[in-house]
């Protein structure tokens, strides 16, 4: 079977996850947690999925019942989650997996989360039409995202500046994910902003069929 540009993007950006998961949480441990603990806050059921789980920077948010089951494509990124989870005797299923193929059945789960992921996923659409098809019918899908700013000027300067971002981090920071999560068919019901007009918390839900 012949790789294609999708698969070939998805591995690059795979092996960058890989070479910056030593420093990520260097990085991203300075960003507000206040952010995850209000996701978290959001979750609703006891079966809960959370994709691109990177280093385990929600793990101290699970809901004490809850069953949680955590993908990630990169394996450096899942070691370093596994020995959090170990040093805290956290229980959840920690798997490797590419959320645009997601490897469990339909209708599996009360709650789907993600933290900055759909940023670098290569079709963030295909990605949340998986995140869409493992969900409940009426299940939640919740997202803490950066996204393409609605102010016109800042908006034409991300876009100028998004290859290079993409070039050093795989990250595109300009990405349209409150669009891209209605195009996946998920019904939007509410968009907080956090900071800045471009860091937002998108709360879906899977209609009924
Ligand atoms: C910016 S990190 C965020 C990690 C974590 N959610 C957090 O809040 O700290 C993005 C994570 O998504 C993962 N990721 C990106 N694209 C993915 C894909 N197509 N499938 C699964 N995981 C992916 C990366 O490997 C990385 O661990």
């Amino acid at each position: 079977m012949t790789a294609t540009s999708t698969d070939r993007v998805t591995d690059a950006v795979k092996r960058r996850y890989n070479r910056i998961a030593p420093f990520y949480d260097l990085v991203v441990g300075r960003a507000p947690i206040k952010w995850w603990e209000l996701l978290w806050s959001k979750v609703e059921g006891k079966k809960i999925l959370e994709v691109g789980v990177g280093t385990g920077r929600s793990f101290q948010l699970y809901p004490v019942n809850a069953e949680v089951t955590a993908i990630d494509f990169s394996p450096k990124m899942l070691s370093y989650a596994r020995a959090k989870a170990q040093k805290h005797k956290l229980k959840v299923n920690l798997l490797e997996m590419n959320v645009q193929k997601i490897d469990f059945q339909s209708n599996a789960f009360d709650t789907v989360t993600a933290s900055f992921v759909f940023c670098s996923v290569p079709d963030p659409v295909r990605g949340l039409t998986e995140v869409k098809r493992v969900c409940k019918p009426g299940g939640k899908v919740i997202l803490l995202e950066h996204v393409r700013s609605e102010n016109r000027v800042a908006a034409s300067l991300m876009d100028m500046v998004n290859p290079l971002a993409f070039w050093m981090v795989g990250d595109n920071i300009n990405r349209r994910t409150v669009e891209d999560v209605r195009a996946s068919g998920l019904t939007v019901e509410q968009v907080t902003e956090l900071a800045a007009g471009i860091f937002k918390l998108i709360e879906a839900r899977k209609p009924l069929d």
